[in-house]
């Protein structure tokens, strides 16, 4: 379901054997992840780009894609959408079955280079330095996946998607205490701005203790190239990431029940964590159904 589509795969192999003799992707790869790991974001070059789009992009797809599954449920929608920091183009991809007007800001060549050769896709990419890009135009939803957490100045650039933003705002993030104290700061610059949380609960603040991080986690078919790069074996991967959606307009889709730890199943009972608005509590449910839900679902 949160697999790449299998185009998109013939063409990252393609873009593998034309550009990546294999020795190349695996140091690409190890450099951009020692980056990442320092949270030193140089100006990526072609290897990198390529290196991002093999090892990186099936697992932020499959986030993407999961976090639309979840707005999707709501009932809620808009037709146009900015997608800030895009990289190879991961949510384009993840928009294919939906109606809605895509715009891209990426800042590196090397990314808009292997966007444009994986989604076939000509049209302007906006080339600019997010922190300086003029706001002419406003978007009904805003989308920024893992995007924060290379910016130095957040504060600025969190205000600035709320400022492009008519009705929704999509942040996500690594699944790492990092990644979630990014979603905390976003919470606090929305409520200054009047802004609402939709999803993953409806909390304006957060109820965790400090010591806690609110994450989610998808397990993904892990790709070839995916194996390579990471030497792997296992023929999965599990990506852990942070989530949250705020909507312009105060909303009551659901009252604040959500899974926030993978459900405990034991014989004839699963023990569930949630986040109820009024404290992180624990609850024991027996009967069957309650055995189909998943971490992340409303209880
Ligand atoms: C980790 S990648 C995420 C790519 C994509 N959103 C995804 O989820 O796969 C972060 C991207 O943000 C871009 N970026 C970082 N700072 C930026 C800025 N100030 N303005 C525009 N793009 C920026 C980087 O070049 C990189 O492609």
């Amino acid at each position: 379901m949160f697999d790449l589509p299998k185009d998109i795969l013939f063409r990252l192999d393609e873009l593998s054997e034309t550009y990546g003799v294999n020795r190349n992707e695996v140091r690409a790869y190890s450099e951009l992840s020692k980056n990442y790991r320092n949270q030193n974001f140089k100006e990526m070059n072609f290897s990198h780009a390529i290196a991002y789009a093999l090892g990186r992009m099936p697992a932020t797809y499959g986030v993407i894609k999961y976090v639309l599954e979840r707005f999707k449920n709501t009932g809620k929608n808009f037709s146009n959408i900015l997608d800030i920091g895009a990289g190879v183009g991961a949510l384009k991809i993840a928009l294919r079955d939906y109606e809605i007007s895509y715009k891209a800001l990426e800042k590196s060549e090397a990314m808009r280079k292997v966007f444009r050769k994986l989604s076939g896709d000509d049209s302007k990419i906006y080339s600019e330095d997010f922190l300086k890009f003029q706001i002419e135009t406003r978007y009904q939803a805003v989308f920024a996946s893992y995007f924060i957490n290379e910016i130095k100045n957040k504060k600025s650039a969190l205000k600035k998607i709320f400022d492009l933003s008519e009705k929704y705002v999509f942040i996500l993030e690594p699944g790492t205490p990092n990644g979630f104290k990014n979603i905390l700061e976003a919470k606090k610059i929305a409520m200054e701005l009047n802004w609402y949380p939709l999803l993953p609960c409806a909390t304006r603040g957060c109820q965790l203790s400090d010591e806690d991080w609110c994450h989610f986690s998808i397990r993904l078919p892990r790709t070839k190239h995916h194996a390579k790069l990471k030497n792997a074996a296992l023929p999965y991967e599990d990506e852990k990431f942070c989530y949250v959606i705020f909507s312009k307009k105060e909303t009551s889709f659901f009252k604040n029940n959500t899974i926030i730890k993978r459900p405990m199943k034991k014989s004839g009972h699963t023990i569930f964590d949630v986040c109820t608005g009024n404290g992180i509590r624990r609850i024991v449910r027996t009967d069957k159904s309650s055995r189909k839900l998943q971490w992340g679902d409303q209880l």
